[in-house]
């Protein structure tokens, strides 16, 4: 039985990059009966950039319907809210204490986030030692991640082999699972799909809301009777990562044909969306209408997960010398 855990900042809705490059995929593996898993919330993490109590809380209820809404089973797995278990922050502490300060100083995404924030605080540079916590706490075995992560992961088994050659093997060593094929989802602007770059599809907003993120890709001006080529075309791009083969076939030769706008384009892939997602559009909203089940879910989750994280770091303590 192999333990996989991985955690998700609640930083806004999920969007369309974050559910086929992360939820999906993570969904898949923990429907392997070979696997437990461990999904969690990391609102800890969140309180870095969110200062307004209202928006934090919101953001994990959005963030935790969504992934319900994609049938993650927490029956046979455990999700909960990173704050819910608060012996992650006691382990952070003693693992700062193993933590060189030039590890910290030298991550990248300190270093990225210390350059492009106004708020540069003490959370985001002991971030990776709260991640560290949050993955040694439970024993996981693979961490699934996108590729920025790596680093993260590379600090976690330092700090981790640092203590364990210090006090005498305590921990297990996680590895990290970054999917180098997983594709990256152009946003509207046909830059990388990202909240930060403003360009997100966000399935789960009213249709006229989605609708006008879909009619804001950007396009070029080849007028509507000339033929089009769809291989560099945002709109198509979005489109076949759904479609079926027939379905894109039949946009390829409208492209090629004429007579055939990027609006028309645009309205297809909404239409698109609203109908692969329809099911769980309707499940996110109903989850968001009944936030006492998804306390209840986060909670029952919690329970699972401290008693996991009890014990480990009992185990910590005690080789630590407390
Ligand atoms: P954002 O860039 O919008 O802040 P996050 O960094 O919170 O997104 O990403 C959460 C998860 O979604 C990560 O596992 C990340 O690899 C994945 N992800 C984010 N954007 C994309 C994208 N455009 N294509 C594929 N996967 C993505
Ligand atoms: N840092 C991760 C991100 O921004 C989120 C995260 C926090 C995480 N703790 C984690 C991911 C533990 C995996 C394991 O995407």
């Amino acid at each position: 039985m192999a333990r996989i855990l991985t955690g998700i900042q609640s930083t806004g809705l999920p969007h369309l990059g974050n559910i086929l490059g992360a939820i999906i995929p993570a969904i898949t593996l923990s429907n392997n009966p070979k696997n437990e898993s461990l999904f969690f919330i990391a609102d800890l993490h969140s309180l870095t950039t969110i200062k307004d109590p209202v928006l934090l809380r919101n953001n994990t209820y959005s963030i935790a319907a969504a992934w319900l809404s994609f049938g993650f089973d927490t029956k046979q797995n455990i999700f909960y809210r990173q704050s819910d278990v608060t012996e992650v922050c006691e382990l952070s502490w003693i693992l700062s204490c193993l933590t060189p300060y030039p590890m910290l100083a030298n991550a990248h995404s300190f270093k990225d986030k210390a350059n492009n924030l106004s708020d540069v605080n003490t959370g985001l540079f002991t971030y990776p030692v709260l991640m560290a916590s949050d993955i040694l706490c439970y024993d996981a075995d693979f961490v699934p991640v996108g590729k920025d992560q790596k680093q993260h992961l590379e600090i976690t088994r330092d700090i981790a082999g640092s203590l364990n050659h210090l006090f005498g093997d305590v921990l297990v060593l996680p590895e990290a699972k970054i999917d180098e094929k997983v594709m990256l989802i152009p946003g509207t602007d046909g830059q990388k799909m990202s909240k930060s770059y403003n360009n997100t599809i966000d399935i789960f907003l009213p249709e006229k809301n989605l609708r006008k993120q879909i009619m804001n890709i950007k396009t070029d001006s080849t007028p509507l009777e000339e033929p089009k080529n769809f291989n560099n075309c945002i709109v198509y791009k979005l489109y076949s990562l759904l479609a079926s083969q027939q379905e894109i076939d039949i946009m390829q030769g409208n492209y090629k044909s004429g007579n055939y706008g990027y609006g028309h384009a645009k309205q297809e892939l909404f239409e698109l969306i609203i109908n692969n997602f329809s099911d769980q559009r309707e499940k996110y909203n109903n989850l968001m209408n009944d936030l006492g089940y998804l306390d209840n879910e986060l909670i029952k989750g919690a329970d699972k997960a401290k008693n996991i994280a009890q014990s480990v770091l009992k185990r910590v303590r005690k080789k630590v010398g407390y």
